[in-house]
């Protein structure tokens, strides 16, 4: 029986505020100048509302904070490590399970054991650091999501779907080459879209036609279980940890960070099947994170993560979740702000390159856009476009697929007020698009340069 009211209501109500920082316009301007125009490099107390990232910034239960007063601090065989293992095994049952600091220490574990020069890892889409680390050892990261995950504007229940044609003319031509196909879900980098579970069979019966494994970037998999539940054909009203189960039955393993969906401030895991390849990987993770059982993590980390594990899958939370996302992506398309269609799961993605269509890629649209956001109203977004993906590893530079900004929604931190706010900044600075400028980079590291790049304003 649906409910006769359609206001969502958030599925708690708060127990500990934390205070924000109010600055004026101009003090913002100088901020940011200061950190040469590069939003990572603010202190976070001047920024009003932080959509950086939703990753480690959600706000913990009651139940979570309990949970870690029960850590056991351990060296070998914590009592926490068990109960993190039956929480993972509870949803992705993988024989073994490689605790990590966080997502981007499980990628390096996993290629730097199967990847090397000469070497070709496909994915829908490489999130920023894991195609850094397949890149680190040599190997190269290619991105084949469907055509319509490239294209901000085409909508599509399932975005982040692998091209099943392209990956399998890959593998037709180079298999011996690829170590592991990898599936992200959701496709943060293409807009935090769905992989779909008929996609997924799909991707498992090309890799098993030519004998590669397959691996899920899984830290959001339940807003795309939610989604699977609430689109794909025959999954309608499915509980959304027997959807978890079948996604991850397709794969051999995953990588996964602890700092999305399961609502924890630190973590990850690498999880796999094959006893041979999780023996090489548990040799470097002791050599780089920590003794097996408790790999980068505090016994109390491990109780977190379980029970915010637990939280994610709630239908109610997962509803509230999907639907105020959905919320701040309607009301910018009501006041004609592109954005990526449809809402992603965890962020709303604008639609830099169309908004600023007289600043080139190479002038950095997404930067002027995400620095104006800050300068009106103590927004941080982030930079998802040719400051991020332009570099290559030969220290050329050419425009990324898209130039988004996004704005990643904290689990469980803000309120509609404050998306209310969002809202109104993000169309006021809409409105003047025509007028910001375009962004030279004075200052670049040769990797992952959107961290720590220093910007001018051009003209
Ligand atoms: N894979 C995906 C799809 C991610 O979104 C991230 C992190 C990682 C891997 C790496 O995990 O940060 O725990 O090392 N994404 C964050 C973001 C940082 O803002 O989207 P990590």
């Amino acid at each position: 029986m649906p409910e006769p009211y359609r206001t969502i209501v958030e599925p708690f109500r708060i127990h500990s505020v934390e205070p924000l920082r109010f600055l004026t316009a101009d003090e913002r301007a100088a901020k940011v100048r200061d950190a040469g125009y590069n939003l990572f490099d603010l202190h976070a107390d001047d920024v009003l509302i932080d959509l950086l990232t939703d990753s480690g910034t959600g706000a913990m239960s009651r139940d979570q904070w309990a949970a870690i007063q029960h850590g056991d601090e351990s060296y070998a065989g914590s009592p926490s490590w068990f109960t993190f293992l039956a929480a993972v095994q509870e949803l992705f049952p993988f024989p073994h399970v490689i605790p990590t600091h966080q997502g981007r220490a499980a990628e390096k574990i996993l290629f730097t054991a199967i990847a090397a020069p000469g070497m070709v890892v496909p994915n829908n889409t490489h999130f920023d650091t894991t195609r850094a680390n397949v890149e680190f050892t040599g190997a190269e990261a290619v991105d084949l999501v469907i055509p319509q995950g490239r294209d901000p504007s085409a909508d599509h229940p399932f975005k982040g779907n692998m091209d099943l044609d392209a990956l399998d003319a890959l593998l037709a031509d180079r298999a011996a080459d690829v170590p592991v196909v990898m599936v992200t879900v959701t496709n943060n980098s293409g807009g935090g879209q769905p992989v779909s579970l008929e996609n997924l069979r799909g991707v498992r019966a090309i890799c098993d036609r030519y004998g590669v494994p397959l691996f899920l970037d899984a830290c959001r998999f339940a807003e795309n279980a939610w989604f699977i539940t609430l689109r794909e054909p025959g999954y309608e009203g499915a509980s959304v940890p027997d959807v978890v189960r079948e996604m991850a039955a397709l794969a051999d393993g995953m990588t996964m960070s602890a700092k999305k969906d399961p609502m924890a401030n630190i973590g990850g895991w690498l999880a796999l099947r094959d006893d041979d390849l999780a023996e090489r990987c548990r040799n470097l993770l002791i050599l780089t994170e920590g003794f097996p059982t408790y790999g980068g993590l505090a016994g109390r980390d491990l109780e977190a993560i379980a029970q915010g594990l637990r939280e994610c899958v709630d239908e109610h939370y997962l509803r509230y979740r999907i639907r105020s996302t959905a919320y701040l992506a309607e009301a910018l398309d009501a006041a004609d702000v592109p954005t990526v269609k449809p809402a992603g799961g965890h962020a709303v993605y604008l639609d830099a390159r169309a908004l600023l269509p007289h600043v080139p890629p190479l002038a950095y649209p997404g930067q002027s856009l995400a620095v104006a956001l800050y300068e009106a109203g103590g927004i941080r977004g982030c930079e998802i476009g040719t400051v991020m993906f332009g570099l290559r590893p030969d220290g050329t530079e050419a425009p990324a697929a898209m130039d988004l900004v996004r704005l990643a929604i904290p689990r469980r931190t803000y309120t509609q007020s404050h998306v209310d706010y969002v809202i109104e900044v993000v169309t006021d600075v809409a409105s003047r698009a025509s007028s910001l400028p375009g962004y030279r980079i004075v200052e670049q590291p040769a990797q992952l340069r959107h961290f720590t790049a220093r910007f001018e304003p051009l003209g």
